[in-house]
């Protein structure tokens, strides 16, 4: 039996290439090669700053702290979204605000923001975090005109987005990365393209990116990390309370060989999505997910859901019986108010957004990554389809 894992990394001879040069090079941790997985960063995504560092929970931590979130304040953000969206707002003492999402994209609904940018508890409200849930960018006209209306940021959770884009009034087709205050990016080893670990945050606010680098090493000047360079000085000052999340060259080196191929590595994904849509388009047990016209979808996730009405099993006997015939499957998200702990720190409750948790019980992630041959996708859509029609109601 054929087994196709959720994921495997794209990693190549040039990813190889390029590390061995790294730990050659006799600089491993910050460095030459980070400062250019930067510069080329921002290039990529047509950003004025770009700071690579250790995670992208990190790089909301940090995004978040530069803006001067703290105790008492809160964020509007999404429950269908993985913890560390909301986890890194407990690390500063503020709380999330949870609101619905959309139907169809799974991304966090306007309208609802609106109504909690207006409901009770407003007056703490400092910041929205959308995620671009799967790497298809959320309505950012909408939620952007509704930060200014309201003298909120925005800082954006894109760590799906790498690859996403969506056109904006007045702009065309933008690349996530350049709209809100800030934009924060995962190259965690599933991610569109993997440093193994590590993340990027992109603004277009000089004074905020400079706060945003001190804070990443402790606080210290920004330029500290030369400091054992010949040409630095070992002389630095520490100007506040900072973090340690910079990003070494080793894993910069991995993320400079996949920014290369990112072209490459997002048209793979978005033809095995193609795929997986046409031939799981006509199936009455299988619902495909929705690609909203005037978006770029990077597709870092295949999130489908079942028509459970049209079946004689759930979603979780749907996925047993994918993983007994060696295909590999996720679920994201699950909704963070019905865990323990956003329910003992903040009171959330299993019920309170009908439309993440109806999408919740009845969705699965297929694998698609780049990696993935033509035979392995046919598997998947093969295994896929024989359960549905074995399992029709
Ligand atoms: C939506 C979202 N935000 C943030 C993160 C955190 O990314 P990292 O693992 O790079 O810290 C993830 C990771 O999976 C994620 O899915």
């Amino acid at each position: 039996m054929r087994q196709v894992p959720f994921h495997r990394p794209a990693i190549g001879p040039d990813e190889e290439r390029e590390v061995i040069a790294a730990l050659r090079s006799g600089w491993i941790t910050t460095g030459p090669r980070t400062k250019q997985f930067e510069r080329e960063f921002a290039q990529y995504v047509g950003a004025r700053n770009a700071l690579a560092v250790a995670h992208c929970t990190g790089a909301l931590h940090l995004a978040l702290f530069a803006i001067g979130i703290g105790p008492g304040d809160a964020v509007i953000t999404t429950p269908f979204t993985f913890t560390a969206t909301a986890e890194v707002m407990g690390y500063l003492g503020a709380r999330p605000v949870f609101v619905d999402i959309e139907p169809d994209t799974f991304n966090i609904d306007p309208d609802k923001i609106e109504q909690a940018l207006n409901g009770a508890g407003a007056q703490d409200v400092r910041a929205i975090m959308p995620v671009h849930f799967a790497g298809q960018a959320c309505d950012m006209d909408r939620i952007l005109a509704l930060a200014r209306k309201h003298g909120v940021r925005v800082i954006e959770d894109a760590a799906h987005a790498v690859g996403s884009a969506r056109t904006l009034d007045g702009r065309g087709m933008t690349r996530v990365g350049t709209i809100g205050d800030v934009s924060c990016f995962s190259f965690y080893a599933t991610k569109n393209i993997t440093s193994a670990e590590g993340g990027m945050i992109t603004t277009e606010d000089d004074a905020l990116a400079a706060r945003i680098a001190v804070a990443s090493l402790h606080g210290m000047d920004r330029d500290a990390w030369k400091r054992y360079d010949s040409s630095g000085s070992w002389y630095y000052e520490i100007h506040d309370v900072g973090f340690k999340y910079n990003l070494s060259d080793v894993h910069s080196a991995i993320g400079l060989a996949q920014l290369r191929r990112v072209e490459e590595l997002t048209r793979r994904r978005q033809a095995i999505a193609a795929r997986y849509n046409a031939a799981f388009a006509g199936e009455p047990g299988l619902q495909i997910p929705i690609a909203e016209t005037g978006v770029e979808h990077a597709w870092h996730l295949y999130v489908m859901r079942l028509r459970t009405e049209a079946l004689r099993i759930d979603r979780n006997r749907f996925i047993e019986i994918l993983r007994e015939r060696g295909v590999g499957v996720s679920v994201h998200c699950i909704p963070l108010n019905t865990m323990h702990y956003y329910q003992r720190r903040y009171g959330y409750r299993a019920g309170q957004f009908p439309v993440a948790e109806d999408v919740y019980s009845r969705c699965l992630s297929l694998p698609i990554f780049p990696a993935m041959s033509d035979e392995d996708a046919a598997y998947v859509i093969e295994t896929v389809r024989a359960i549905a029609r074995e399992n029709r109601r």
